[in-house]
């Protein structure tokens, strides 16, 4: 290599700023094909800041604890699996009371509500409620040791929350089997590779035991390791035992591919991950993952990427149909203005949500 390119190289290395020290060379899905109105550091202009100010968030709060990196995980997937990432499932009285999200931790809903209050403060009416969850599922992958990676930015927020018979019929239960599974994610864009990928998230994080009783309880059939059946029928004693347990029994903090492993033997909470070997396709994955953490980490970025751009709205598809809410909890009460893009709409103006 020559001196000149060498110094060329080193010059442009020093001079990516402190908010971009963490972007990577190759993000995960190529800025070409994100979905309209998305892209990576949309806030780079309007908000530097933004991902900075999650990022720090995200580090405080799980500093104590790193278990509430599994309650950041699993809200991108609350949020995207219903009516898209939009925010709607952090609003109060809405989707928040269907029985899938009864579970969210309140604890990382508040999170999201103080990050918000951080971003106004920076810069008011710019940065989306979710897109500060996705960015703070994105942060917490990474502080549990899981893989760093771009994520775009620039969703809109929703103007209603779906109804709990949406979260109800588009969260599937844990009960699930394979067929069940890839006809929800199919319907999202979603392929067998990216279910196998993101339910790795249950790497890390808890379950109560109301959640799984059903495949540990003697009576129903089932095909758990009989001693790791054995393990948590001492924490989950009876169908009405209240309390939670770690999903993953080797490494409960940690963002890594033992899910896989564990999966291989039989030493997994739900019938929904079980269901994963049940198609040959996606049992090949699950064997693939649990050989190489790398390949998993890889896909997982993917596949998150892919979660968080489904059914999104933009100021450039479809600004009519959403805002940037003041409160994550709440829809805004006036009319508001985005930079660039005028909004007029009132909350029953988004009842039929059309995407
Ligand atoms: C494929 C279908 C899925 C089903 C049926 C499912 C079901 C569940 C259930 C029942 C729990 C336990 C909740 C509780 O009892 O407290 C749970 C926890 C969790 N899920 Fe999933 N899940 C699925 C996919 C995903 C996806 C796509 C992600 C994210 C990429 C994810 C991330 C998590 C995490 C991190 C936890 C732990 C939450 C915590 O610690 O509070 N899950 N899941
Ligand atoms: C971390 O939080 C989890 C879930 O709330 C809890 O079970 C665990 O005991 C906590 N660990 C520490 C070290 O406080
Ligand atoms: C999978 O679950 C669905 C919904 O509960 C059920 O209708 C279907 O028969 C099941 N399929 C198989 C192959 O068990
Ligand atoms: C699991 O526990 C819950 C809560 O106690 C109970 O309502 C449910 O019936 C149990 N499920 C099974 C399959 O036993
Ligand atoms: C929002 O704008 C619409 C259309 O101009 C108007 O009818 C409505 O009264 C406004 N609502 C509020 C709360 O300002």
């Amino acid at each position: 290599m020559s001196p000149f390119i060498l110094l060329l190289l080193l010059s442009a290395a020093f001079a990516i700023p402190y908010a971009s020290a963490h972007r990577s060379q190759h993000p995960p899905i190529p800025a070409s094909d994100l979905v309209g109105g998305l892209a990576y550091d949309f806030y780079h202009e309007s908000c530097p800041h933004a991902e900075s100010i999650v990022r720090s968030a995200v580090s405080s709060f799980l500093a104590p604890n790193i278990s509430q990196a599994g309650a950041l995980i699993r809200l991108v997937f609350h949020d995207c699996f219903v009516q898209g990432c939009d925010a709607s499932v952090l609003l109060t009285n809405g989707e928040l009371s269907g029985p899938p999200d009864l579970t969210l931790r309140p604890e990382a809903l508040a999170l999201i509500e103080q990050i918000k209050e951080l971003l106004e403060q920076s810069c008011p009416n710019t940065v989306s409620c979710a897109d500060a969850v996705v960015l703070a599922g994105r942060d917490a992958t990474y502080k549990a040791g899981g893989p760093f990676f771009d994520v775009p930015t620039g969703r809109l927020d929703s103007l209603a929350p779906a109804s709990v018979a949406t979260v109800d019929s588009d969260l599937p239960p844990p009960t699930a089997n394979f067929s069940f599974l890839i006809g929800i994610v199919n319907k999202l864009g979603l392929t067998s590779t990216d279910l196998v990928a993101l339910s790795g998230a249950h790497t890390i994080g808890l379950a109560h035991c109301a959640s799984f009783n059903n495949s540990i309880l003697p009576t129903v059939q089932n095909d758990v390791d009989a001693s790791f059946a054995q393990t948590l029928l001492q924490v989950c004693p009876n169908d009405q035992s209240n309390q939670e347990t770690v999903q993953d029994y080797v490494t409960p903090n940690l963002f890594d591919n033992q899910y896989y492993k564990n999966l291989l033997h039989k030493e997994v909470l739900f019938d929904s991950d079980r269901a994963l070997l049940d198609d040959e396709e996606s049992a090949a994955t699950v064997a693939a993952f649990a050989a190489n953490q790398q390949e998993f980490f890889e896909q997982f970025a993917v596949s998150f990427v892919k979660m968080s751009m489904v059914a999104v709205r933009t100021a450039t598809t479809n600004p009519s149909n959403g805002n940037i809410r003041k409160v994550c909890s709440a829809l805004n009460a006036a009319n508001a203005t985005l930079p660039g893009v005028t909004m007029l709409y009132t909350a029953k103006d988004t009842l039929g949500d059309t995407q």
